[in-house]
């Protein structure tokens, strides 16, 4: 008698659990959802008392990174154990080390350092973000980072922390642009619009060794952009031109294009008006080179490249993401041949097309 009962327990929460054959639907996604802002906060706490960095010798005990961090017992006990949770960092028996990603990007030594990122997001995003009730109503962004007075200061704190992000995609660009450059004599000329750290051009211009760098940004980033040039050995083979992308002279017979995360903050109008310019700034057989969070051509995916619209809703006047099909459709119609996506190490890959 026990076990019939048992049985058809069994078989009830069964029918509760998968009703129809369909998986049971459970709140478990929704409240993720709203524990978001949850992890970048402990990573942020663990960055700026640099738990990280004092796990980066090797596995310590709680009061090992107590008094390495000189942060509260009670503080480290609980952050550690929801960064082990999370899968950032590892107990063995009493000691924490760091998982394979915690060690490659959350030390602030290491060449791929993301921590600057991780602080750009809570300290610079976050606020601009908690007005987005008020944005999805209004249709008014909460700040313009596309126009000069308010996207200069804000882009000169962090394009450096973007370098780190994007330099295994650039290098790998770079590899795939310098191996059939395009016809020169003498100098091969990179125009870098929207230089910010020059993480598109650098590499480039390393590999080619005859090649200029012309930057283009606000006045008040392109000394990022020098001190990383200085830094990559390129001070002497760098010009840059200050001001507005849209109204700015570039000059012309350029050789390399790059586009490094810029078309999404100017928006459609001004994206096709930008590319536009670049295909008269571009020698015959030049090439364009584009970087960019790209939806998929139904913009029902991957969620990243749709989340950063609603960034650009909320930080920009007119910008967005914009599918495969969107931009090379523009592409074509200004006249660029061979438009093709170059695969790298990043969320997306690299557009890539050839004035004939
Ligand atoms: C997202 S950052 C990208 C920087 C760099 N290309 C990269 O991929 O890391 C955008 C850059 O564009 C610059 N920028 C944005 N709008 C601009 C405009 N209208 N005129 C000139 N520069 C602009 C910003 O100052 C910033 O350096």
């Amino acid at each position: 008698v026990a076990k019939r009962k048992l049985n058809k327990k069994a078989v009830r929460s069964k029918a509760v659990k998968s009703k129809g054959g369909k998986p049971p639907v459970t709140p478990q996604r929704i409240t993720e959802m709203a524990w978001g802002f949850a992890p970048m906060l402990m990573l942020q706490a663990a960055i700026k008392n640099g738990v990280f960095d004092v796990l980066s010798a090797g596995p310590k005990t709680f009061d090992e990174i107590v008094a390495g961090t000189q942060c509260s017992r009670r503080g480290i006990v609980a952050l550690v154990e929801a960064l082990v949770g999370f899968g950032l960092l590892n107990r063995r028996k009493d000691r924490f080390g760091l998982a394979p990603d915690a060690a490659a990007f959350m030390v602030s030594s290491k060449p791929g350092y993301l921590g600057g990122l991780v602080k750009h997001f809570a300290a610079q995003l976050l606020d601009n973000w908690r007005q987005l009730p008020e944005v999805v109503r209004t249709g008014k962004p909460a700040t313009m980072v596309d126009h000069e007075d308010q996207g200069a200061e804000f882009f000169s704190k962090f394009v450096e922390d973007l370098f780190n992000m994007s330099f295994p995609a650039a290098e790998a660009l770079a590899e795939e642009l310098a191996k059939k450059p395009a016809a020169h004599d003498g100098r091969f000329k990179i125009l870098d619009i929207a230089a910010g750290s020059g993480v598109w051009s650098i590499p480039l211009a390393k590999r080619m060794t005859d090649a200029h760098i012309t930057a283009v940004d606000f006045a008040k980033v392109l000394p990022v952009t020098r001190s990383v040039a200085e830094r990559h050995q390129l001070g002497d083979r760098l010009s840059t031109i200050e001001g507005d992308i849209q109204s700015v002279d570039f000059g012309g017979g350029f050789h390399v294009a790059t586009l490094g995360h810029i078309l999404h903050s100017e928006g459609e109008a001004k994206s096709r008006r930008l590319l536009k310019k670049v295909y008269d700034a571009l020698a015959p057989g030049g090439v364009i080179a584009i970087a960019e969070f790209i939806p998929d051509d139904d913009r029902n995916g991957p969620p990243y490249p749709l989340l950063f619209a609603v960034n650009m809703l909320v930080n920009t006047e007119d910008g967005d993401t914009f599918s495969f099909k969107q931009m090379s459709g523009w592409l074509k119609e200004i006249g660029f041949k061979r438009i093709r996506k170059v695969e790298v190490p990043s969320p997306s890959p690299i557009i890539v097309a050839v004035k004939a």
